[in-house]
């Protein structure tokens, strides 16, 4: 049994991930803003009660984040796969952007840049001892196509492109900090999903797509520690 963290788990891509993970008798540590509101993962939780812990946390709030830390101990001394999963598609959350020149201020670019960004690795700098207690803990960052430079030739949103390529430099530095304690750090691109964020029109489902990630987590090699593949296992281009 893994014990398994997942941010951003009360909808979406975050809560088909807890879901798989209970199915197959992982403990999960769900993490998400609101806890009372999160009435799916109350579902799941009344199915799998010693599996599942819901944790309250932000993000975005250093402080959400300690506290959650101070609750996940209670239950475990390890996590051996961290999901930094939340992310806003814009200031309007999973909302469409309507960035354009002539639109784009300070404010609404840095909070974007806080949760898709700045947040990951400050998690796994407040779970770092869980994770170095785990032997050979995995971290992964969901990222995005949107996060390639290569692949923007037609003008992909201003904010969440941008704020997913530097989470991507994030991991990548972190992959290598984290070696010495066995960790591995990987990006994961979900590809187009059927969530809030990617609206009814995209091709794959929530369940399709968190296979596909669940088997190239399970797949990663230490060697392979700061690359960037999509939901297949294949390489996407920087
Ligand atoms: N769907 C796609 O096609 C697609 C494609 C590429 C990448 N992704 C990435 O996949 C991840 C999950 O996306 P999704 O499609 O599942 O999106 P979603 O349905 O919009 O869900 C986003 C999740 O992030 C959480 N979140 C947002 N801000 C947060 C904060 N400050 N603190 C804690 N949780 C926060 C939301 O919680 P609340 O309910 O509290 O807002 C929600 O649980 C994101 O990182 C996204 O960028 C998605």
């Amino acid at each position: 049994m893994q014990r398994v963290l997942i941010t951003g788990a009360n909808r979406g891509l975050g809560l088909e991930f807890t879901r798989q993970f209970l199915e197959r008798g992982e403990c999960v540590f769900a993490c998400c803003r609101n806890p009372e509101a999160a009435v799916r993962l109350g579902e799941l939780k009344s199915v799998y009660r010693k599996q599942l812990e819901i944790v309250e946390m932000d993000v975005s709030d250093f402080e959400s984040i300690r506290r959650s830390h101070e609750v996940v101990k209670t239950h475990t001394g390890v996590i051996d796969i961290l999901i930094n999963n939340a992310g806003v598609y814009s200031i309007y959350g999973s909302k469409e952007p309507s960035e354009h020149l002539g639109t784009l201020r300070f404010e609404d670019a840095l909070k974007v840049f806080r949760i898709n960004a700045v947040a990951p690795i400050i998690v796994v700098q407040e779970y770092l001892d869980l994770l170095v207690a785990s032997s050979g803990a995995k971290i992964v960052g969901i990222s995005t196509g949107y996060a390639s430079l290569s692949l923007n030739t037609k003008g992909f949103p201003y904010y969440y492109s941008a704020s997913k390529a530097a989470m991507n430099m994030f991991m990548r530095s972190l992959s290598v900090e984290v070696k010495k304690w066995g960790i591995t750090a990987v990006l994961l691109d979900p590809g187009w999903v059927q969530t809030d964020m990617g609206g009814p029109g995209a091709p794959l489902t929530p369940k399709q797509s968190v296979e596909g990630m669940i088997r190239v987590i399970d797949a990663i090699k230490p060697e392979q520690s700061g690359c960037f593949l999509n939901w297949r296992g294949e390489t996407v281009p920087w």
